[in-house]
């Protein structure tokens, strides 16, 4: 098992092809983290620019320079993250996609008490799953997420499926104003309907940042969507390659390659693995691009580097098939749940993990009334073992999407579109859509369940599933 520290220093966190080989991974520092690795959640007190913007004040991170680490782990290896909160509030960490044992699974008064100032809380978990994943407070989480504290975790599949190049994009919007300091990440107007926008776009928290990429060479990217509200609309070039895998698992449905006509719509908390191999010739340019409003904008650039290597996308191994053990859809039960508005209201109690303000959603018509409120029920109760059939639907205009932890699904049909039926822990659902998921409940607990659209979970569309 290794144990490498941090790497944080600028030359290393842009660090090309030329650094590092071309076998090497580009964009972030990363954390190996088998053995116990400290993870300290801290205010930065370096200036850090975003956006072009000098000194971004404010900003928390988890380390001291740079943007939150790549974490790595290996699948089925024991790793301990020591969680240190340096923070003058409490926080806890959420380990999304990963199916970990209810304890560590980071969510306050369900899973654990809140971390306090100073204190220390050690995760301990086997991810059982290969793929890409992230993490980030669940207290505190509109205004620790807006400061910053969203990192992508990978875990690696046993055997490498033998990619030249890895390029981690952690995708997070600031709101920013032009002296640097965050505006307030949250807005009434915003959370009621579609969520409140950042201003400063960012990849890897850099604006439109180039990657080298080998000529010729077979490049996986690895793209999380960990912004509060942006639903990206990402396209690409034709350019040989595929999608190998969403939200954290590898397809077994494919999933067309994302075009501006046709571009992936990527919503808080997904990811994907593009599998794609860089062009022939050196110093050719790819751009990765998203739809804003319906105008095309660049995220980032590849350029390639270095004398042709000729390789085949067909020379990579596959992914390894996913270790889940299928719903049977003879004896599912069907669970309905709805999502929607609520009558306004002033607000829930979060105990020591932030009090939003407002309500205005729900999950069965009734608004979450709060992380520490005890005695409240789950949105429904699952018997460990069965299988379930949950029909989701989405009672309003604005898109919600939903993310159970702990558990993977995957999506049968909806009533307005044909659905890949590929295994997520993350759907997003369009306006007045109905989307029936099919899983197998196989870890027991209880599993936080709500939008990502980080305003909407803080104002009411939040609650667990039970599995017992
Ligand atoms: Cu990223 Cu409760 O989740
Ligand atoms: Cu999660
Ligand atoms: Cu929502």
């Amino acid at each position: 098992m290794t144990f490498e520290k941090p790497k944080m220093n600028r030359r290393n966190f842009v660090m090309g092809a030329s650094a590092l080989g071309f076998g090497g991974l580009i964009g972030l520092p990363q954390l190996r983290a088998n053995t116990a690795q400290p993870l300290a959640v801290q205010t930065r007190n370096t200036a850090f620019s975003i956006g072009g913007r000098p000194a971004t004040k404010g900003l928390v991170s988890f380390t001291e320079n740079g943007p939150p680490p790549v974490l790595r782990f290996k699948r089925n290896q024991r790793a301990r993250i020591d969680v240190t909160n340096g923070l003058e509030e409490y926080t806890s960490i959420h380990w999304h996609g990963l199916r970990i044992a209810n304890e560590m699974d980071g969510v306050p008064y369900l899973t654990q008490f809140p971390i306090a100032q100073d204190e220390t809380f050690s995760y301990e978990f086997t991810p059982p799953d290969a793929g890409t994943f992230w993490y980030h407070p669940h207290c505190n989480t509109m205004e620790q997420m807006a400061h910053g504290l969203t990192g992508m975790l990978i875990v690696e599949e046993d055997t490498d499926p033998g990619f030249d190049a890895e390029l981690p994009i952690n995708l997070k919007d600031f709101r920013l104003q032009d002296d640097g300091t965050l505006l307030p990440y949250f807005t009434a107007r915003g959370a009621a309907r579609g969520g409140t926008e950042g201003n400063a776009r960012t990849v890897n928290w850099e604006t439109t940042p180039e990657y080298q990429i080998p000529t010729g060479g077979l490049v996986r990217l690895r793209i999380v969507n960990t912004d509060l509200t942006r639903v990206y609309k990402i396209f690409l070039p034709e350019t040989e390659g595929k999608i190998i895998a969403w939200n954290g698992n590898p397809v077994r449905n494919a999933i067309d390659w994302p075009t501006q006509s046709a571009p992936l719509w990527l919503a808080p908390g997904e990811r994907v693995d593009i599998a794609m191999r860089a062009p022939q010739s050196e110093d050719q340019s790819v751009v990765v691009q998203t739809l804003i409003a319906k105008r095309p904008e660049p995220l980032f650039y590849m350029r390639t580097a270095g004398t042709p290597i000729k390789r085949d996308l067909a020379e990579l191994k596959p992914l390894p098939a996913l270790e889940v053990d299928e719903p049977d859809l003879k004896t599912a039960e069907v669970k309905d749940i709805l999502f929607g508005w609520s009558p306004e209201g002033t607000g829930s109690n979060n105990g020591l993990c932030g009090d939003f303000g407002y309500t205005f959603w729900s999950i069965n018509r009734s608004p979450w009334p709060g992380d520490a409120i005890e005695n409240t029920g789950p949105v429904v109760e699952l018997s460990h073992g069965k299988s379930y059939i949950l029909r989701l639907t989405n009672k309003s205009p604005n898109l919600h999407p939903i993310h159970l932890h702990g558990l993977i699904f995957r999506p049968l049909r909806s009533n307005q579109r044909s659905l890949p039926s590929n295994w997520t822990d993350t759907i997003l659902l369009l306006k007045d859509e109905t989307v029936e998921v099919a899983m197998r409940a196989d870890n027991p607990g209880n599993w936080a369940f709500h939008c990502h659209v980080i305003e909407h979970q803080k104002s009411g569309l939040s609650g667990y599933i039970s599995v017992v």
